[in-house]
């Protein structure tokens, strides 16, 4: 067990040698070794070989997976990429202004943007023959003008940059929805790619950088995501280990993909495991094809559970700070989340459009919701498939090219437990959320607190509940009726209720079998490092946490519906 623990020590990154140092610790009170012992028998040296050359690069890129050394190290280095000797240097990554890890600042005149990420946005709806590249950052203002911003573009094997101009800059939040000075404001900023030089036709760009001045020699140097589709025969295990096709759910048939976003874990003290293990493979019987999601800080129970699911590739997971630059320290980072909700709602839209942008290219939709929000199919639907196909009899004719959104209507399942009727209900007490079948009758208005699938094809930026902007070509957002789907909320509704406002809604149950085997199964081979600990007042803790954000989300809900008016004025 000891050696175990040393080896995952080294093979770690900092932050999970302290989850394993954690663990160690828990270990080794659970055996009932005394605090002071563990302090009188230091550990055994270990030596960490230092990397050098392409495992370096290896490494670094690890650390900092925006930063593309690999093209530092194997072309600009070594062939000086540069306009010439006194335009345009390529930045050497460490003289790149970094920012609370993960950010990277750039100033121009008095703005202040943080960038993070920059992807290749080659959609038909983009209507440039070479697509734009898209930076997604934060700036310290809204609603104001901005100075002039230059893109330099690097390609592989070319030494000198394409430049071009930022031609938008795009808010992914709206002021009416709170803003002060100081904070940093969402935003996607848009460099189109000009005409190429004949090499470049069908070659896409390396890395971005931002200047202020052509000429300059950057301070940000960001990779240019292009994530094409995972080859056919890229499958994944499901949990009964059998192959499964990663873009089908139970039907082999499957011509839709579904991609599952989820904003940063911040859960350090509750054991969500088992909820969250449940959560999971629900998103995976719907056909969800792989979860995406980011990583503040959690529980080590729960980090046991993430890593099992990116250990069999079903999650991914990308680490993340602050904007502001609040330290990633797991006492202080809580508390900051818990009690700056602005912070924290302008925070979780960089997870949401990072993840869209990233996945784009591998699936049909992406799904916004959160671990505790299932989107359900209704009736005799198993899957999302099912429920966007029964749809689209429906709306194909009016709407040839698809919607730019699918809106599931918000429903509250309630903490209220019903009695179990028979044995099979008395077991099934063991899951979440076959156990928590009382619904509030009364649906939330559609666009309300909604979660949607977001078309690939279209989508621009997104928010938490619904796409703020998209590219022509689709229709608006649609509301999906309640006859077929609806969105699973566990939590309490924001108004009091009478217990006879509450209606039994067993949708869930048609899972029962696949679920509990699921479930199961995963327990089974979770690694047994840690003890197994179950508390389920910290598991109802989930709903006790969700604010009330009535406010919020009403003005969110106007301003859903007017962007819906004024589309489909500009549409008509
Ligand atoms: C370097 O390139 C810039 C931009 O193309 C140009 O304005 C400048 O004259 C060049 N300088 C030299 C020394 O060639
Ligand atoms: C920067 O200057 C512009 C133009 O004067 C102004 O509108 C904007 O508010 C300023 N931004 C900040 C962050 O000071
Ligand atoms: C399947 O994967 C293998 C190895 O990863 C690869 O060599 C092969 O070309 C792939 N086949 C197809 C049809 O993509
Ligand atoms: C798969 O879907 C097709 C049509 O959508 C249906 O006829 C068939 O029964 C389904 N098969 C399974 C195994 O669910
Ligand atoms: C995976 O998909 C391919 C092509 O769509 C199909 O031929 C194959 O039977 C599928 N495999 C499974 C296990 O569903």
């Amino acid at each position: 067990m000891f050696m175990l623990l040393l080896l995952l020590t080294t093979l770690h990154s900092a932050d999970r040698e302290l989850q394993a140092e954690k663990r160690f610790v828990e270990q080794v009170q659970h055996v009932r070794t005394s605090a002071a012992a563990l302090k009188g028998t230091p550990p055994p040296v270990q030596t960490v070989e230092e990397p050098v050359d392409e495992e370096l690069v290896q490494q670094l890129e690890q650390e900092l997976p925006e930063v593309d050394y690999g093209y530092w190290y194997r072309y600009a280095k070594p062939n000086k990429y540069r306009m010439n000797e006194t335009c345009a240097l390529y930045p050497d990554p460490l003289d790149l202004h970094l920012h609370n890890i993960y950010w990277q600042t750039f100033i121009n005149a008095n703005v202040t943007f943080r960038l993070y990420a920059a992807y290749l946005d080659l959609r038909p709806g983009v209507k440039l023959p070479k697509g734009v590249v898209r930076v997604l950052a934060t700036a310290n203002q809204i609603n104001n003008e901005f100075p002039p911003t230059h893109c330099q573009l690097w390609y592989a094997d070319h030494k000198e940059p394409i430049m071009t101009r930022v031609s938008e800059y795009l808010s992914i939040w709206i002021s009416s929805w709170g803003h002060t000075p100081l904070l940093n404001y969402p935003h996607l900023l848009s460099c189109p790619v000009p005409d190429l030089p004949p090499n470049l036709q069908y070659v896409t760009p390396r890395t971005v950088s931002l200047v202020t001045k052509s000429c300059e020699r950057a301070s940000n140097s960001l990779r240019v995501h292009y994530d094409i589709p995972p080859v056919l025969n890229d499958t994944i295990k499901d949990s009964s280990g059998s192959s499964l096709n990663s873009t089908s759910s139970s039907n082999s048939t499957a011509k839709l993909s579904f991609g599952v976003c989820v904003k940063g874990f911040d859960f350090p003290y509750m054991d969500l495991s088992e909820r969250l293990i449940e959560w999971f493979e629900l998103q995976r019987l719907m056909g969800a094809s792989r979860v995406y999601a980011y990583m503040y800080d959690v529980h080590p129970a729960v980090q046991r559970v993430l890593d099992y699911y990116q250990r069999i590739g079903y999650l991914e997971l990308r680490p993340l700070t602050l904007a502001n630059g609040m330290p990633r320290l797991r006492h202080y980072q809580h508390l900051l989340l818990q009690q700056r909700r602005l912070v924290k709602r302008l925070n979780e839209l960089i997870p949401y459009n990072d993840c869209f942008y990233r996945n784009m290219y591998r699936y049909d939709y992406l799904v916004n919701v959160d671990i505790d929000e299932v989107i359900m199919p209704l009736g005799t639907l198993r899957s999302w498939q099912d429920v966007l196909d029964t749809d689209q009899e429906a709306t194909i004719a009016k709407c040839p090219n698809g919607h730019v959104s699918m809106c599931f209507i918000n429903a509250y399942f309630t903490k209220v437990v019903p009695e179990a009727q028979n044995h099979e209900q008395l077991e099934a007490d063991q899951l979440y959320v076959l156990q928590h079948t009382m619904r509030h009758r009364d649906y939330s208005r559609p666009n309300r607190a909604t979660k949607c699938f977001h078309n690939t094809r279209y989508s621009l930026t997104l928010h938490n509940h619904f796409t703020l902007k998209w590219l022509p070509g689709s229709c608006n957002t649609r509301s999906v009726s309640t006859k077929l789907a609806h969105m699973q909320h566990y939590r309490e509704p924001d108004a009091s209720y009478e217990l006879s406002e509450l209606v039994e809604d067993r949708s869930a149950w048609k899972y029962a079998n696949e679920l509990r085997a699921g479930v199961e199964y995963v327990w089974m081979h979770l690694d047994d490092v840690l003890e197994q600990s179950v508390d389920t007042e910290e598991q109802n803790a989930l709903e006790d946490l969700e604010e009330q954000e009535t406010d919020l989300e009403q003005a969110q809900e106007q301003q859903q519906m007017l962007q819906q008016a004024q589309s489909s004025k500009t549409t008509n």
